[in-house]
């Protein structure tokens, strides 16, 4: 991993999933615990968001203040989705649609995307959608190529409650990917 930065790179985890015990989260306390040294991390309080309506989008939302500050604080912004009912859990949907409005905070934001689920498909429906909602007009995210990991049969990758490095060899190579890219002066941009 190259790192050029000083201070090592900001990266905010946003974790899909309200469940106690959490597969996601747990990815996402790996992803934390092994790159600490190299990168300071964040997460997203998703669970403290009100639901997103227009009626209420320009209101002053301490929850939501606090959710632009640290898109805005991020390098690169880590979406951990769960997988419910062949979509996006309702906790992702609603973090972006509140990064979509007033201040396009994702605009220009490298993003990847990931998620853990017990079956075989890794979420791979869930991340499809995320990726779509991350090319709309209102967020203009940078989904870094090569960044995209399904991680399947979770159940059978963690030992105590941990992830372990042996069965996490796509996630560390994608994060690598990640943190390259985000590194690099070659970074698209779009004109917003
Ligand atoms: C309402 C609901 C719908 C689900 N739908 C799917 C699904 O479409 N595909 C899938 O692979 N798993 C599905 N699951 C199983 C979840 O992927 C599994 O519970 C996973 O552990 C959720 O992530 P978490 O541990 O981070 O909460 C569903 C679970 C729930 C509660």
């Amino acid at each position: 991993m190259i790192i050029n930065k000083e201070n090592g790179i900001n990266i905010l985890l946003v974790v899909g999933s309200a469940r106690k015990g959490s597969f996601n989260q747990i990815i996402a306390d790996y992803l934390a615990d092994k790159y600490g040294e190299s990168c300071n991390f964040r997460e997203a309080d998703l669970k403290s968001l009100p639901v997103y309506s227009e009626d209420i989008e320009n209101d002053e939302i301490a929850s939501v203040t606090k959710l632009r500050e640290d898109v805005r604080w991020a390098d690169g912004v880590v979406i951990l989705t769960p997988e419910h009912n062949f979509t996006m859990s309702v906790l992702v949907k609603n973090f972006i649609d509140w990064c979509s409005r007033i201040e396009l905070v994702l605009a220009n934001k490298p993003v990847m995307i990931t998620g853990a689920t017990m079956g075989y498909f890794g979420t791979v429906m869930a991340q499809s959608h995320v990726r779509q909602a991350m090319l709309s007009p209102g967020l203009k995210a940078i989904v870094v190529p090569g960044t995209e990991v399904y991680i399947t049969t979770i159940q059978n990758r963690v030992v105590d409650g941990k992830l372990i490095d042996e069965n996490a060899e796509s996630l560390n190579k994608a994060f690598n990917n990640f943190v390259d890219y985000i590194a690099s002066d070659n970074r698209y941009c779009f004109k917003c």
